[in-house]
C-alpha cells in the first residue's frame, strides 16, 4: 500500500520532533554550548530541506506532557527524533515510554554530552532508542532525519 502512495505521490513519511526542558531558549540559553539559533528558526530550515517529510514539533519543560507526545507520537509517526534534554540522564519513564512505542526513535543531542560533566554520560535512553546522533550542534537534528529517510526506505527503491 504505502508503495503504491508513494508512487503515486500520496505518501508523505511523518517525523516528530520532541524536544525537553530548557530547549525553548535555545538560540538564548548557553550560546557558548548550544548556538545562537532559536529551535523555531532551525525547524523553518529542516521543512523546506525535506519537502516529502511531513514534520511536528512539540516541545515541554515536563516530563509527564513528553512522556503523553512519545505516547501520542509513537503509533502514527514513521520516527520520532527525541532530544530529551535534561531528562535523558535522569528518566526511566520516558526510557519506557520510548519501549512502548512503535515508531523508530532517534535520541538526539546537540552537545557532545560525553565531553561534559560526568553526571551527562548517562543516558537512560540510549540502551532503548533506535540510533543516537551526539554532538553535532542543531545539524544532529538534520542527520537523524536523514537516518529516518533512510530506515524508512521501501526494499529495492
Ligand atoms: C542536551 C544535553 C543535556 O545534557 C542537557 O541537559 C540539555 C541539552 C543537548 O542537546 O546537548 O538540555 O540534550
Amino acid at each position: 500500500m504505502k508503495y503504491y502512495l508513494k508512487i503515486l505521490n500520496l505518501w508523505y513519511m511523518k517525523i516528530s520532533i520532541i524536544n525537553g526542558p530548557n530547549l525553548n531558549l535555545l538560540g538564548k540559553r548557553e550560546p557558548d554550548i548550544y548556538g545562537s539559533t532559536s529551535f523555531e528558526e532551525f525547524f523553518k530550515k529542516i521543512v523546506s530541506a525535506f519537502p516529502d517529510v511531513n514534520f511536528d514539533y512539540y516541545q515541554s519543560n515536563v516530563e509527564g506532557e513528553l512522556i503523553n507526545q512519545i505516547q501520542n507520537m509513537g503509533d502514527t509517526s514513521d520516527g520520532i527524533i527525541l532530544n530529551a534534554a535534561a531528562f535523558t540522564h535522569t528518566s526511566v519513564g520516558i526510557a519506557d515510554a520510548v519501549k512502548s512505542v512503535k515508531s523508530k526513535v532517534i535520541e538526539v543531542h546537540i552537545s557532545n554530552t560525553f565531553s561534559r560533566e560526568s553526571f551527562r554520560h548517562k543516558s537512560f535512553l540510549s540502551p532503548v532508542v533506535d540510533g543516537i546522533i551526539v554532538g553535532f550542534g542543531l545539524d544532529s537534528y538534520r542527520l537523524a532525519v536523514e537516518s529516518l529517510i533512510e530506515k524508512n526506505k521501501i526494499k529495492g527503491e
